[in-house]
């Protein structure tokens, strides 16, 4: 059977007031098809402005967490803030988080355990450099990536895996939909050996990294792929849109 199809549109630390409003603009007067669950992802400084504005189908995820009850943690934004104003997901363990700021995997794990504890839904990415690529070391990046969260995770019902391999992200080379198809196979076969059958059969993977209006419908059609992770194309309310609908 199919899972339900699901987009999520991560804005990044991009965005001012105007072009949010332009953006969101553009997406109240989009025509997105029924049976996707569609999320966007602003900074988080623009959430209020977008909950306050967006219809209500589409719901609105952070990029980011902290990795615990709230307190006396500078700069860092709590799980509990994120529900009390509409946020209904959060991005956790992505890849610049991972790379640039320096999230591990314990680190990473514990965030989605509390960020589960207080009722947020999270989209849990994983992801290969391309040295790993070349070094034939995919799989097991990613498995390890996956186990950094299976770790702490005890019931996966609002737990959305992203594939996002980092040498596609942003870059504009995409992966082709036998190279997504292939490690999304291999990740519902991980699940089904290290967390359940059902588990695997129930939980959707999606896939992140130079996603547009042109290569979604291919990468949508394959088996495993059950949605986007979409940066940049994100951006464009009309692009986007088309992403969400090449739903098959
Ligand atoms: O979270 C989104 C991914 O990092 C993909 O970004 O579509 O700009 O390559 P991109």
């Amino acid at each position: 059977f199919c899972l339900q199809f699901f987009v999520g549109g991560n804005w990044k630390c991009n965005g001012t007031k105007d072009s949010i409003k332009k953006l969101v603009g553009e997406l109240n007067s989009a025509t997105l098809e029924n049976d996707v669950d569609v999320v966007v992802a602003p900074p988080f400084v623009y959430i209020d402005q977008v909950k306050n504005s967006l219809v209500d189908r589409i719901e609105i995820s952070s990029q980011n967490s902290w990795i615990g009850k709230g307190g006396a943690f500078t700069g860092e934004i709590s799980a509990e803030q994120l529900v009390d104003i509409g946020c209904k997901w959060v991005i956790l363990g992505h890849s610049e988080r991972r790379h640039i700021i320096g999230e591990d995997d314990q680190f990473i794990g514990k965030k989605a355990a509390y960020a589960l504890s207080q009722n947020l839904k999270i989209i849990a990415c994983i992801g290969e450099k391309l040295d790993e690529r070349e070094a034939g070391k995919t799989f097991d990046v990613c498995f390890q990536q996956l186990k950094g969260f299976a770790d702490h995770v005890s019931s996966w019902a609002n737990v959305v895996i992203a594939y996002e391999p980092v040498w596609a992200i942003g870059t504009g080379k995409v992966a082709t939909p036998e190279q997504a198809q292939e490690v999304h196979a291999a990740v519902r076969d991980w699940l089904k050996k290290n967390v359940s059958a059902e588990v695997a059969s129930e939980t959707r993977i999606i896939y992140g990294g130079s996603v547009n209006g042109s290569n979604c419908m291919d990468l949508a059609k394959k088996e495993d792929i059950d949605g986007f992770l979409v940066g940049g194309a994100s951006l464009k309310g009309p692009e986007f849109a088309i992403i969400v609908n090449s739903v098959t």
